[in-house]
């Protein structure tokens, strides 16, 4: 196991060359672009903008039957056409001597020799795992999320890839959606800020950097707010969701020099948002000016033909080009291969179908492709093999970590004699690292159970037991077509026996460590839940436990929040581990031993219950304010954890909150400071959160809007003062009535502290 890390050092390690990519021009690559487009046919610049899946799968009939695709035909239908020059970009190939391979098929098999570009979902890692995206979101740290994907985007640049299909930046406000864990939650301001850090992470200074991949941000637009949680169902937004809440991170992102954007499955307002005209022409090119290419999500333009939209696919091929789709990603049959005859018929003319070959032979270019489509395979090895990558996962998983709970100090443990490991998560490896991993080293990833062992030393007592056997999906995961994704359920497991030696482990031990939650096939893609609860007997395991009085801390593993209730009243300790990857153990035991502080906080609200979701920090005000804690008769109706609700081993105090100015006039800046103390014992980790609030104006605005955010150590006894400016960008907002953005006059209430509901306040006038 390497050394504790600092994230200091972890980056310094990470100080990789940076290079300029292609030395050619913007000018000098269209002169390119076009030199190659005047040779080629329509059948050629359709095999240009078509991306196929390279799957080689063992065939599982049951997947086969889900997802409709007959897999055995996959490779060599994609050979066949790599070979006849018809595929421009590959996805889900990650052996650098596959990509060797299939390179040289395409390279060799068109004329004008031009190679494919390889892309894959690399969404926390692809040897290294780091925390899953939602972890990293927790730790409000954008510094640590841009390193994971630096790490992410070195390994893939290696084997061979040179596009990610990440970040997946969709808000995400119903917990039901699986997709949840693979974004950075409900907020647009913090959505944008991690949104910008893995770009930063993947691109580095400029498309084609050294050891850098093209960012793909996704899914444009609203796929988030799919339709009760059900992962596929069609989105209804209004312009002003859209506009405040959905579309400002796909803003940040166009800003920060994002090179590709993917769509979204779903229908948006009754339009396929792969299909939507106003989505890709109007809002991302013609208001923001996007220059980079656009890929359609796995078989949506196909799907424009099954939505009901298209006719047929020679239609949904011409309709989505028309409305700048670049690149169809493709199972088998993609209907940009019926782009010829879409011609023919006159549905769309050869100038666009030249726009989107433009825009995918640019990215080539630029990505050094024509210079070297081949990949150096001992380096790839030498790569994937780098420790310092591992050291940047064990401190982002340090850092990612919630304390939802710490009663009586219970955490850091001070030297128990005797620990008793609970629950089958614990040493479970594959849960460790969660969902979205496919090319993953298993023996080296650290699990709980490890972790704990190995800092514990040999003077303390450390038991396992498992206690209950995996839950399992009432309906497969599409992902279980990879070997080891859906938990084992063992045959020879005797229920009450392995309850029994659970509850006596926990009787003869100081303390119990209960790991607990969501097995990774539970959450991800295709893992909509209709319920909040711990799947199967995990909570009368927990009860169990409690009932021997010895003390509990309750390790999480998620990417939703789960139905926590009981153990919020009873559990002294909770700490939120997520799915926290490769270090994962280790970095868990660097917490509950003390060696570092947590410091992450929630980038969700926590309901307390299935019944209350949405449920949002940032509602508006409406009858009765006072009793928005008591909108259902049977329950509060507030969280059980506030969203940016996080806990450290320090205690924290803000005094001193002020204000530069008390008045500003619109456009103007002010700029708000404020003390932060640690008061408490030890050295801890805070994240400040500045909210916003505006008394009135041209339409009500919510109660709260998180503007401003800085995560700070402070050890014991320290301060330090912070400073938020907050300008045009925090101040502006999407008006409903006038339909444009709007900066009102009126007062603006400041509220800072550790978690939305912050208490110090300070106010100032916005003048006309
Ligand atoms: C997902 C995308 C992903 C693509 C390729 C789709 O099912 O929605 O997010 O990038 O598959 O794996």
């Amino acid at each position: 196991m390497p050394d504790n890390p600092t994230p200091e050092s972890a980056a310094t390690e990470l100080m990789v060359p940076r290079s300029a990519g292609s030395d050619l021009t913007d000018a000098e690559i269209a002169e390119r672009v076009d030199a190659l487009l005047a040779e080629m046919t329509v059948a050629e610049k359709a095999g240009q903008v078509t991306q196929y899946f390279y799957f080689n799968l063992p065939p599982s009939e049951e997947i086969e039957a889900t997802l409709n695709t007959d897999f055995s035909r996959q490779p060599a239908m994609v050979e066949t056409a790599l070979s006849e020059g018809k595929v421009g970009s590959l996805l889900f190939v990650t052996d650098p001597a596959e990509v060797n391979r299939l390179q040289r098929l395409a390279v060799e098999g068109n004329r004008h020799g031009i190679p494919v570009l390889f892309g894959f979902d690399v969404i926390h890692g692809l040897r290294t795992i780091m925390p899953v995206p939602i972890a990293m979101a927790a730790s409000w740290d954008p510094t640590v999320i841009e390193q994971g994907q630096t790490v992410a985007a070195r390994e893939a640049r290696a084997v061979g890839i040179h596009w990610a299909f990440a970040p997946m930046i969709d808000i995400a406000r119903d917990p039901r959606w699986g997709r949840i864990i693979e974004g950075a939650g409900e907020d647009p301001y913090l959505g944008s800020a991690v949104a910008v850090a893995q770009v930063r992470g993947f691109q580095g200074e400029a498309l084609g950097a050294t050891d850098r991949i093209i960012a793909g941000p996704k899914h444009f637009a609203g796929y988030g707010a799919a339709l009760g949680g059900r992962d596929y169902d069609e989105v209804n937004l209004s312009d002003y969701e859209l506009w405040n809440v959905y579309l400002p991170p796909f803003k940040a992102v166009v800003d920060a020099g994002a090179g590709n954007i993917m769509t979204a499955y779903m229908d948006l307002n009754g339009i396929p948002a792969t299909g939507n005209q106003w989505l890709f022409t109007e809002v991302l090119r013609q208001t923001w000016g996007f220059e980079g290419f656009v890929v359609s999500d796995a078989n949506a333009v196909h799907n424009l033909a099954t939505h009901g939209f298209a006719a047929d696919l020679t239609d949904a091929g011409a309709r989505a080009i028309k409305v700048g789709i670049d690149l169809e990603m493709a199972i088998t049959d993609p209907a940009y291969a019926h782009l010829p005859e879409a011609v023919e018929a006159g549905l769309v003319d050869e100038q666009t179908i030249d726009a989107s070959v433009r825009r995918v032979l640019a990215a080539k270019i630029k990505m050094g492709l024509f210079d070297e489509p081949y990949v150096d395979e001992d380096r790839a090895r030498e790569v994937l093999a780098d420790p310092s990558h591992r050291r940047v996962a064990r401190t982002a998983a340090q850092r990612s970590a919630v304390l939802l709970r710490n009663e009586a100090d219970l955490l850091p443990l001070t030297t128990p004699s005797s620990i008793a490991v609970i629950g089958p998560l614990a040493d479970s490896r594959r849960d460790t690292i969660g969902p979205w991993v496919f090319d993953y080293d298993s023996s080296e990833t650290v699990t709980i159970l490890q972790g704990i062992r190995e800092r514990a030393g040999q003077d303390v007592k450390i038991t396992f037991a498992p206690g209950i056997r995996p839950a399992q999906r009432t309906f497969a995961s599409m992902f279980d077509m990879w070997g080891d994704n859906a938990p084992e359920d063992p045959v020879d497991f005797d229920d009450t026996a392995k309850l029994e030696e659970a509850i006596s482990s926990a009787r003869e031990a100081d303390v119990a460590v209960v790991v607990l939650g969501e097995w990774q096939n539970m959450i991800g893609e295709a893992a909509s839940r209709s319920s909040m609860e711990l799947p199967g007997e995990q909570l009368a395991l927990l009860q169990a436990v409690a009932a021997t009085g010895t003390p509990i801390v309750l390790l999480v593993m998620n990417g939703r929040p789960l139905d926590l209730r009981w153990a919020a009243d009873n559990i002294p300790a909770i700490l939120d581990i997520w799915y926290p990857g490769t270090q994962g153990g280790a970095a868990v035991a660097d917490l509950l031993f003390g060696d570092v502080a947590p410091g992450g906080k929630l980038p969700f609200s926590w309901p307390r219950t299935i019944g209350q979701i949405p449920m949002i920090y940032s509602h508006t005000i409406s009858h009765e304010p006072d009793n928005q804690g008591r909108r259902y008769w049977d329950e509060e109706s507030t969280p059980l954890f506030p969203f940016g609700h996080g806990l450290s081993y320090g205690r924290f105090e803000y005094t001193d909150l002020a204000m530069d100015r008390e008045r500003i006039q619109a456009g103007d800046t002010v700029t708000v400071s404020v003390t932060v103390a640690n008061v408490g014992e030890r050295a801890g980790d805070e994240v400040a959160q500045l909210y916003i609030h505006q008394r009135y104006g041209s339409a009500s605005r919510p109660v709260r809007e998180l503007k401003g955010f800085q995560r700070i150590t402070l050890a014991a006894g320290e301060s330090q003062t912070l400073r938020f400016p907050l300008g045009p960008d925090e101040l502006r907002y999407w008006n409903a009535a006038t339909k444009d953005w709007v900066i009102d006059t009126t007062t603006i209430d400041v509220f800072v502290g550790g978690d939305s509901n912050a208490a110090q306040t300070v106010s100032f006038d916005i003048g006309s």
